[in-house]
Formats: C-alpha cells, structure tokens, sequence
C-alpha cells in the first residue's frame, strides 16, 4: 500500500509539473485559464489586409454577446509586467453618444463607442527610461485586439485620437487615474462603407524595415 502511494504521488507531482511547464494547466484550474475553441478561424493575415477604418456604420444594433466578446479580447491583451492597466468604458445610451460628440469629431454616429483608457495606478512605470508610462502602450494593444475581433464578427471600427484627453476625463467625469488613450467608434458597416484613400496608400513593405 506504502509502494502504491508512493507511486501516484509520484506520477501526481510528475503531470502537475508537465503541466505548468508547458503553460497549460488541468481543466479545473483557475476561470480566466478558460479558453473557448473556436472554428473557422480567419487568418491573421487575411484579417488584417481585409480591415479598414469604418467611417459609416448602419442602424443594425450590436449584440451584446458580439460586445463580450470583443471586450474579452481586450483582456486577454499583453501587458507590461501583465500589470493589466487596460479599462473600457462604454458609451451606448443616446446621452453618452451626444456627449461624445462634443470630444471628438470623430465618431460617425456609430451605435457604440468604447474609450480605452490607461489606469495609471495599475501601469507600469520603466525606470530606466524616465519612468516612461507603458500603459499607453498596453491600452493600445488591448485596443488593436478590440479592433481585429470586432472585424472577425463582421463589425466596423475606426481608430479615434483626434480628442483631448483632459477634457474627455472631464466631460465623462472620470477618476483622476483614468487616462483615455483611445476611441474606438464600432458599428456595423452601412451599405456604402467602403475603405478610404489612405487605406490604400500605405509605403511598400521594402521602406519599413532595415536589417541592422
Ligand atoms: C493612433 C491612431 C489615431 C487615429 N485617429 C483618428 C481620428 O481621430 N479620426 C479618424 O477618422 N481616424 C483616425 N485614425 C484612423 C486612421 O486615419 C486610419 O487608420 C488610416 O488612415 C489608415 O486607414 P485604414 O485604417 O482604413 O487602413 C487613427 C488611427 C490611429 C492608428
């Protein structure tokens, strides 16, 4: 009985190992672990050559399953340190969208808009460069993730900073530690969107890079 214990202990200690080494943990671990397969998967590639900024959205409302699952994939973002100073807020309700007007040119009378902000109490702060604030970049990679599913579930966006974040922090009355980094108009696109001229005009891939 002594020898049978010892040898599941064994085998226990050894799968439990396997599994934290490979980075997969066993079904029962923690809820945010949780990964829902998913089928039909557009590639990366064809998924970011097909997006383009949507400047007019139709009337079709949004699911709110559709919204979870783009906010999912902002929390599911990279971060600096994983210190996950990425948060969303929401505007849908016809007071909030007029109230966005008054921030930005920019929203397109879209049905929902997200403001993606850096909570600067969470950010990282790089020491070794003047403190620089990597919560900026973390809210835009949290950003850039919204933006890519949004695409995949057939849903519009388009990038917005042409706003003054002190004043977006006063007309929505924010904490102080809620920096907005990002709008993100989102909608589904009107019969006659289609891709702007500076879409199309990007600098060939040879002019963006240098092997040093
Ligand atoms: C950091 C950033 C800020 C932007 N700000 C605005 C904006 O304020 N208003 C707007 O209409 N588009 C804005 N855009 C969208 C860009 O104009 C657009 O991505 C660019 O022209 C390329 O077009 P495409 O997204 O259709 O490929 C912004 C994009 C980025 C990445």
């Amino acid at each position: 009985m002594k020898k049978f214990l010892s040898i599941f202990a064994t085998v226990f200690v050894g799968m439990s190992l396997m599994f934290s080494l490979c980075g997969c943990e066993p079904s029962n671990s923690t809820e945010t672990q949780k990964v829902e397969s998913t089928v039909n998967v557009k590639s990366f590639y064809d998924l970011s050559h097909e997006r383009y900024s949507v400047r007019s959205f139709s009337n079709k409302p949004i699911e709110e399953e559709k919204i979870n699952k783009i906010l999912e994939c902002a929390r599911v973002a990279p971060t600096a340190r994983n210190d996950q100073p990425q948060f969303i807020y929401i505007l849908k309700s016809k007071e909030a969208l007029e109230k966005a007007k008054t921030v930005t040119k920019s929203t397109f009378d879209a049905p929902v808009i997200f403001i993606i902000c850096n909570d600067t109490d969470r950010s990282c702060k790089i020491e070794m460069d003047n403190n620089l604030d990597l919560g900026e970049h973390d809210a835009c990679i949290a950003c850039c993730h919204m933006m890519f599913e949004a695409w995949e579930l057939g849903i519009g966006s388009v990038w917005v900073r042409g706003f003054n974040a002190d004043n977006v922090a006063k007309v929505f009355n924010l904490p102080k530690n809620m920096r907005p980094v990002a709008m993100l108009p989102i909608g589904y696109p009107a019969e006659d969107s289609k891709p702007s001229k500076l879409h199309t005009t990007k600098r060939e891939l040879k002019e963006i890079y240098k092997e040093l």
